[in-house]
């Protein structure tokens, strides 16, 4: 098969590297992927992921059996609408589904009709309502843009002056638009699940978790993610079977219901309340860092898995139940606010095969050239989540990283339960 990933980041080079490692795929393509990538056997294709047009004559002339949407952006923009209509296959959901994503009301309005938990909400569409509501509230308490904000339109505020200025802010840049979204803060451990689902077929992934903050200790802003690790120690299997039966495939039936079949990666982040499981957010597409510790657990073939899916076929997925995988996420200096681009480093070879390096925000390989925030991530497979935390501990020690930041505690913050 000849296949085409739609993104350039690390999820989307972690997607095709693992596809690529299929017998049954010949070639992938990336639009428009990163020079990282090239080392890997990825074709990189110069089209922006929101040319659609030019994505989907490009899927033509190489007759692209199926195409594989990474980022959420392009979804919100209808690319699977587009590319069902001109005849090609894509694996995403169409711009309706894709709302669950985009839109935290309608992702709200649904779990509050089907009884999903959730922090319980009120919306605004209006500054005055949302303050004075928020004046009769306890804090924490966590204000969100509506609309597709990418993770940046969150804030959890501690007082309620944050809370205020996060209001004032929304409303700031256009009024006339703005919808919010105030919820009740939840507490306790994250932990996401990914479900790959094609017309009513499901395959679910383990547990996995990501590091949003940018600072040891869950300290500082929220960033897209500085690391991750999968499977989740404390999420036990009945944890995780509940969460299915109560959330995910729930919220599944319920989209069908509601006209808006969700197809593609549902991604479903909780949180392991006092109360049980509970919904922080739902996506539309796998997570970005996720994806790089999650795919290598695959036992499956994972090209194999989605084109069954794809077509209709019964499948089972298998994971590495007795492996960990985990990474940490490289960064530059200054993100999430205002990374600094053009940082040239280097990356010692690796010459353990349990460990991998994949690329997001590089403009060159050799030498590597940053170009944006979220540089690359070192992942490592391993028999437990510790000894494959050393493991990149210790590659990253070795490295001669200047105006590069990462965490050093991904995988052993104890997270408040
Ligand atoms: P999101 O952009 O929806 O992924 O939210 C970013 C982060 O904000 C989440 O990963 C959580 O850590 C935090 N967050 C979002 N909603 C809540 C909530 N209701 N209670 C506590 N934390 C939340
Ligand atoms: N890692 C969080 C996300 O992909 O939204």
């Amino acid at each position: 098969m000849k296949l085409l990933v739609i993104g350039s980041g690390g999820r989307e080079h972690a997607i095709a590297y693992h596809l690529l490692k299929s017998p049954m795929v010949e070639s992938v393509f990336c639009a428009p992927g990163n020079p990282g990538m090239k080392a890997d056997g990825i074709s990189c294709v110069n089209i922006s992921e929101y040319a659609f047009e030019d994505l989907i004559t490009f899927a033509k002339k190489e007759q692209i059996d199926w195409t594989f949407v990474g980022p959420e952006g392009p979804l919100f923009e209808g690319i699977v609408d587009q590319f069902t209509q001109a005849g090609q296959i894509a694996f995403g959901p169409n711009q309706a589904a894709a709302q669950i994503e985009g839109s935290k009301l309608f992702a709200k309005e649904l779990m509050q009709k089907y009884g999903i938990p959730t922090a319980s909400y009120a919306s605004f569409t209006d500054q005055s309502a949302a303050l004075s509501y928020l004046d009769q509230q306890s804090v924490p308490i966590v204000v969100k843009v509506d609309g597709p904000a990418a993770g940046k339109g969150v804030t959890v505020a501690l007082t309620k002056e944050e809370a205020e200025k996060a209001i004032k802010s929304a409303f700031e840049k256009d009024s006339s638009q703005q919808r919010l979204v105030i919820e009740e803060c939840l507490i306790g451990p994250e932990f996401s699940i990914f479900s790959m689902v094609y017309k009513g077929k499901v395959c679910h992934s383990l547990p996995a978790r990501d590091h949003k903050r940018l600072l040891d200790g869950n300290l500082g802003p929220n960033t897209g993610g500085m690391g991750a690790f999968a499977p989740v120690g404390d999420i036990s299997e009945d944890l995780y079977q509940e969460t299915l039966r109560t959330i995910v495939e729930p919220v599944l039936v319920a989209m069908e219901k509601e006209g808006t079949p969700f197809n593609g990666v549902l991604y479903t982040g909780l949180m392991n309340t006092a109360e049980g499981p509970k919904v922080i957010e739902f996506n539309a597409r796998f997570g970005d860092p996720e994806t790089q510790v999650v795919l290598p657990l695959l036992k499956t073939d994972f090209a194999e898995l989605i084109n069954d899916l794809l077509h209709g076929r019964e499948t089972q997925v298998e994971w590495m139940e007795d492996k960990a995988c985990l990474g940490v996420i490289l960064a530059a200096e200054g993100y999430p606010a205002k990374p600094i681009k053009g940082i040239e480093f280097a990356l010692t070879s690796l010459m353990d095969p349990s460990m991998k390096i994949y690329y997001a925000g590089v403009s060159s390989y050799k030498p590597l050239i940053s170009s944006g925030g979220r540089i690359a991530m070192i992942t490592c497979l391993a028999d437990s989540k510790d000894q494959a935390q050393k493991k990149v501990y210790q590659y990253l020690a070795e490295q001669d990283l200047k105006q590069i930041i990462y965490r050093k505690d991904i995988g052993s913050f104890l997270l408040k339960s």
